[in-house]
């Protein structure tokens, strides 16, 4: 072998006056100090070899509950009443917005079903749709609402709105609404043993001006921890009780428990903005995710280093699809985000979207929604996206949150909580190229009843 065709190991060994045989026989060494290795007991495999662990510790979150709920037989009605309002077809979405349906228990189980952490029963499973009680026995109220980790105390934070008050229509065709009351605030080191921490942004009762008077409307709050300022601060949509206004709103606080001291609303970039959320990168970059143009697109923009506004860069994704409840996360360099369609307080279907930035460009790629039956996947089981959890220690995992919203009752609105995972091929081809993505199915798992594996936290 000439000089200049030697490998660069060969010629390393060369210039030490190594023969073959002795190389070889250091990698032959080298190997079985290797092999020996790996036959010492490995006190820590989770931690060494994640993935394999993951998936066999995880196995059960992927194995859905299938569901067959059929529509109740016609009510009879007298000749009257169908002369006053003649028969229309009903839709199991009608069924479920409908207050006195036989089958309303099956959406909206009653107080006996109550999830409480003090009985202790049941322990540590989530059960989508039922009553969720607080550490003091009451119904958790943070709807629309959104969980940081607070690495300094290692505790979760949830954040939502605070509706326990009569809900009314403000006019005949109005959305139904309960006054602003503000937004609550829950904690855990578990993320199902919660308690309360009170409402950490209240709402302003005298003065009509205000953006928090009680009149108009706060929804969707998020929080997030600012590492140059130190300070928690918080993103909400603010609206009049038509939704006309359409600004958000921003408040500050030096504890994830608050007090939150509102700052101010607007238009972003002077758009109207209605369902909002944040989102903060690995980086410590953060943005503003808004539906915008009346809902019929989103857009994206990077807050300030003090993420107390955004900046002057905006960019319009999913223009045309009319989508609203972003809920954004990330997975190995890859952004994603689960939105809703736009019809009020009814469901509708989920869809999970793609991109290699957050500024976008965003691909749609389709519904995310496994298990139930066809109208559960349809209809985001009967709820509408909120956040995506990333919870520390799990890494195929996220934890979808979402809303059943009650129209007829707001207070009494349920969370459905789900496993979420970026895995397994795409099922949809991209919407504007004759292809495939290149990134993973984004899969919620419809569960019954359903829990962290154990020590998850670990
Ligand atoms: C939905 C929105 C909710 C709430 C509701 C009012 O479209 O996602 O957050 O604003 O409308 O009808």
């Amino acid at each position: 072998m000439s000089a200049n065709s030697a490998s660069p190991s060969s010629r390393l060994m060369s210039g030490n006056r190594c023969s073959l045989p002795v190389a070889v026989f250091i990698v032959l060494v080298c190997l079985f100090l290797l092999q020996l290795y790996s036959l010492l007991p490995q006190k820590d495999a989770f931690k060494l070899d994640p993935q394999i662990h993951t998936s066999r510790r995880f196995r059960e979150l992927d194995e859905v509950d299938e569901e067959n709920i059929q529509m109740p037989p016609p009510r009879k009605r007298s000749p009257r009443a169908i002369k006053r309002k003649p028969k229309r077809p009903t839709t199991i979405i009608d069924e479920f917005l409908d207050e006195s349906s036989q089958i309303r228990h099956l959406f909206f189980p009653d107080m006996k079903t109550a999830i409480d952490p003090n009985k202790g029963n049941g322990s540590f499973y989530y059960n989508p749709g039922r009553i969720w009680l607080d550490t003091e026995g009451n119904p958790i109220q943070a709807h629309g609402g959104g969980i940081l980790y607070d690495e300094r105390d290692k505790t979760y934070y949830w954040y939502g709105e605070y509706k326990d008050g009569p809900t009314y229509h403000a006019h005949k065709k109005g959305a139904a609404r309960v006054d602003i009351i503000g937004v609550g605030c829950y904690s855990s080191k578990d993320l199902w043993t919660w308690k309360n921490e009170g409402i950490v942004l209240a709402a302003e009762e005298n003065d009509e001006t205000h953006d928090l008077h009680k009149s108009n409307v706060l929804e969707r709050p998020k929080v997030l921890y600012n590492e140059n300022t130190g300070k928690y601060v918080m993103w909400m949509h603010i609206d009049d009780t038509n939704y006309t206004k359409a600004h958000v709103g921003v408040a500050v606080s030096d504890y994830p428990n608050g007090p939150f001291h509102y700052l101010y609303g607007k238009n972003p970039h002077g758009f109207d903005s209605r369902d909002m959320t944040v989102f903060r990168d690995d980086d410590g970059s953060a943005y503003l995710i808004y539906s915008s143009v009346d809902n019929s697109e989103l857009h994206v923009s990077p807050l300030t280093k003090d993420y107390l506004d955004v900046t002057n860069v905006v960019s319009p994704i999913l223009i045309g699809h009319r989508r609203e409840a972003p809920a954004m996360f990330k997975h190995q360099g890859t952004y994603y985000m689960i939105t809703s369609g736009c019809t009020g307080w009814a469901p509708n279907e989920a869809m999970a979207h793609a991109s290699e930035s957050v500024m976008g460009p965003w691909e749609t790629m389709g519904n995310p929604c496994l298990g139930g039956n066809e109208i559960f996947r349809e209809t985001t089981f009967f709820s509408q996206s909120t956040f995506v959890l990333p919870v520390k220690g799990l890494t195929e995992y996220f934890i979808f949150m979402a809303d059943r919203w009650n129209p007829a009752d707001l207070r009494d609105s349920r969370y459905v909580w789900l496993p979420l995972k970026v895995a397994g091929p795409a099922d949809q081809p991209l919407d504007y190229e004759f292809g495939f993505p290149l990134w993973p199915r984004v899969s919620i798992f419809w569960h019954k009843r359903w829990k962290l594996p154990f020590r998850w936290s670990e």
